[in-house]
């Protein structure tokens, strides 16, 4: 009886440890039985419950925790991962984030940005989120080109001119600029034709905006911003888009979560009521950029911005506004 009581020692030790070296257990087989049977007796009981225990008996007992067949003193380890940890950027902040985003300069709107700065403005803001395609970036995208359009070097002055004309409006506080999938355009296009130097710091959007001197925090990555409870994206970072007749209720069906998007150039809402009548609610926003560009003449965009307004314990209000073809901004 002795030997079955053992027996069941080294099937709870196999089934525990099934990737430990069968010495490793079979030491400690013996050690747990006091001594009752030696290394190479416990060795075996443990290789029979690994099922590597040679042919003899393999068809005729069941291992517990099976697995092939190793050279002694061998033990595997499950290789490193290279994925890398992808964390939301949270702005620390209470009051009202002024939400601004398509702005696709040097082709922004001027009767639109002058409308929402201007509104932003009277808010007393706590903060200033740039929330992607501020930047347009047309010379270096895929797309066919105009050779009569702005050259890069030109767009990126006029960008530079726009950070620094927001950072005049807006002196005292914190602004944020989540990159859209136009500014991503930069990276795309460092890596196809600068490759060996893309990683220099030099070469960062940061340095060519200028925005380490106008204090102005870069988030990239795709990485949602945090107002309080509320994730801000662009947009572009929903796997499969979030397009569909209501861009809010689109972007709900991809995250099942509340968040606020832009990229869609629409103004949209959207909320839901589950059976603990918990309230999910969505927002896109609607752009700042000239609404007949020649690669999409005939659409149905519209300008728009928003503010979020954070409260103590992270709870939030979103106002969602529209911005009239004659500069009036109204609530959506
Ligand atoms: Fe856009
Ligand atoms: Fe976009």
């Amino acid at each position: 009886m002795a030997g079955d009581v053992i027996t069941e020692m080294a099937k709870r030790l196999c089934r525990k440890h099934p990737d430990a070296p069968a010495r490793t257990l079979a030491r400690r087989l013996v050690r747990e039985c006091n001594n009752a049977i030696t290394i190479d007796q416990a060795r075996l009981r443990i290789k029979r419950q690994f099922g590597v225990h040679g042919s003899m008996h393999r068809n005729r007992l069941k291992p517990v925790a099976a697995r092939p067949a190793r050279a002694a003193g061998v033990s595997y380890a499950m290789p490193k991962s290279a994925a890398r940890p992808w964390e939301p950027h949270v702005m620390n902040v209470l009051g009202p984030v002024g939400i601004l985003s398509d702005v696709h300069v040097p082709y922004h709107s001027e009767i639109a940005v002058a409308a929402a700065v201007g509104h932003l403005k009277d808010q007393n803001l706590s903060a200033l989120l740039l929330n992607g395609d501020i930047a347009d970036f047309y010379r270096i995208s895929r797309y066919t080109k105009d050779p009569s359009q702005r050259d890069f070097k030109g767009e990126l002055s006029d960008v530079r001119t726009f950070i620094e004309w927001l950072r005049q409006e807006f002196p005292r506080i914190p602004i944020v600029y989540k990159l859209g999938n136009h500014e991503e355009r930069w990276q795309a296009w460092l890596w196809e034709h600068a490759a060996e130097i893309s990683d220099d710091p030099r070469m960062s959007l940061r340095a060519w905006l200028n925005l380490d001197k106008h204090g102005v925090t870069l988030v990239e990555d795709k990485r949602p911003v945090m107002l309080g409870k509320l994730p801000v994206l662009h947009g572009h970072e929903l796997h499969g888009g979030s397009s569909s007749v209501n861009v809010a209720r689109g972007a709900y069906m991809r995250t099942l979560s509340t968040c606020l998007v832009g990229h869609s150039h629409r103004t949209s809402n959207h909320a839901e009521s589950d059976m603990w009548n918990r309230e999910t609610a969505t927002w896109s926003t609607g752009c700042l950029c000239d609404l007949r560009p020649d690669y999409a003449r005939i659409n149905r965009w519209n300008w728009g911005f928003a503010i979020a307004t954070v409260h103590k314990g992270d709870a939030f209000d979103v106002q969602n506004f529209r911005v009239m073809s004659d500069g009036t901004v109204r609530t959506a």
